[in-house]
């Protein structure tokens, strides 16, 4: 019998969190009569063993405000310093907790993965921007950063067109271009870089200067802050590493700014959206599939199906095996590149 659960929101925050939130609670309340409680920023605050009730009240009136009213963190219950599976046992027996729900991406979730495997009771939510968690057609959060892309990439055309400019417009994607090819197939840009499909950046040139010469007046490339150039053309800088020592992204666009623009010989801008897409009141798309994945994913507790993940697919939100959503990266389908690149150029 499950009576009580935690939450978390672990990883880069993203809009939707607050949705799933309220919506496990509420569920948890009226449909199972299971009393939830929250941890702070993530497995940071687990390790540290401090939690909140969470009722209808503290989560009413959130639905539709960005960010998580736990707070988040990159904070690794395993390897981090007072942390590992035994005190994460330790902490959740002494809370009497059934189980715990985790809502994050892939870092988070593989790190609930391995939880699941040392036999902690756990189901997963798959919330980020990115949109490279397997197991699930879209992630919370993806749909709304897509929107603010679409808009840049609007608002960027005119102006480039007045100016007859390239303007390269960067978009987070650290592993994969789903942000940089549905916001180019949106917007319809003349070039998508992602970290799936190594580009060259002569060839990149080449592609914009014959557009040019047809008369087209402007150019919209987008970057995804993880692109890769193909081996044995040019070299990216190192990036610094941040505070949990993985690569600080963001900036690919203004290296290959000066690039495009010495070899195309039209005057070339960059944008960097950055933490833009990740900020604010999420879409009603993200407010859905939050409510739907919290409401989902808290029967799923109830009916004891640990080492879960709730996953969106077709019209469903379905549970599917953590281990599996966890095992590999959703990566962007050629197909799907192939329909953005029929209107390049
Ligand atoms: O993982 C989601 C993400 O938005 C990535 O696209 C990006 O590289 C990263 O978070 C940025 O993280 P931080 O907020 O720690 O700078």
């Amino acid at each position: 019998m499950v009576r009580r659960i935690g939450i978390l929101t672990g990883g880069g925050d993203c809009p939707g969190l607050n949705a799933v939130i309220r919506a496990a609670v509420r569920r948890a309340d009226t449909a199972h009569n299971i009393d939830v409680i929250g941890f702070r920023n993530g497995f940071a605050g687990v390790i540290e063993g401090t939690a909140t009730p969470l009722t209808r009240e503290s989560t009413r009136g959130i639905l539709h405000l960005g960010g998580t009213m736990l707070g988040t963190s990159r904070v690794d219950p395993i390897a981090a310093k007072g942390g590992g599976v035994d005190r994460i046992r330790e902490v959740l027996e002494m809370h009497e907790l059934d189980g715990l729900l985790v809502i994050g991406g892939e870092g988070t979730l593989s790190a609930a993965t391995a939880l699941s495997g040392a036999g902690l009771h756990v189901v997963g939510v798959p919330k980020t921007i990115d949109n490279d968690v397997d197991g699930t057609q879209f992630t919370i959060g993806f749909s709304t950063a897509l929107e603010i892309a679409t808009e840049a990439v609007d608002r960027l055309h005119s102006t480039a067109e007045s100016h007859n400019r390239i303007m390269l417009l960067e978009v987070m994607g650290r592993h994969t271009g789903w942000i940089a090819t549905y916001a180019g197939l949106a917007g319809g840009a003349d070039a998508i870089l992602i970290p799936e499909h190594p580009f060259d950046i002569d060839r990149v040139a080449r592609h914009l200067k014959r557009r040019h010469a047809t008369g087209r007046l402007f150019s919209i490339v987008v970057v995804a802050e993880g692109a890769v150039p193909e081996a044995g053309t040019i070299t990216l800088p190192e990036p610094e590493s941040d505070e949990f020592g993985r690569p600080r992204l963001g900036g690919i666009a203004s290296f290959l700014g000066p690039m495009i623009e010495e070899r195309t010989g039209f005057s070339t801008r960059v944008t960097i959206l950055g933490h833009v897409q990740r900020g604010g009141s999420p879409n009603s798309f993200d407010r859905v599939l939050g409510t739907s994945m919290g409401v989902a994913a808290v029967d799923a507790m109830a009916s004891g199906n640990w080492g879960t993940m709730v996953g969106m697919h077709g019209n469903a939100v379905v549970p599917v095996r953590l281990a599996e959503a966890t095992a590999t990266l959703k990566t962007v389908p050629r197909a799907m590149y192939d329909v953005a690149e029929v209107f390049f150029g």
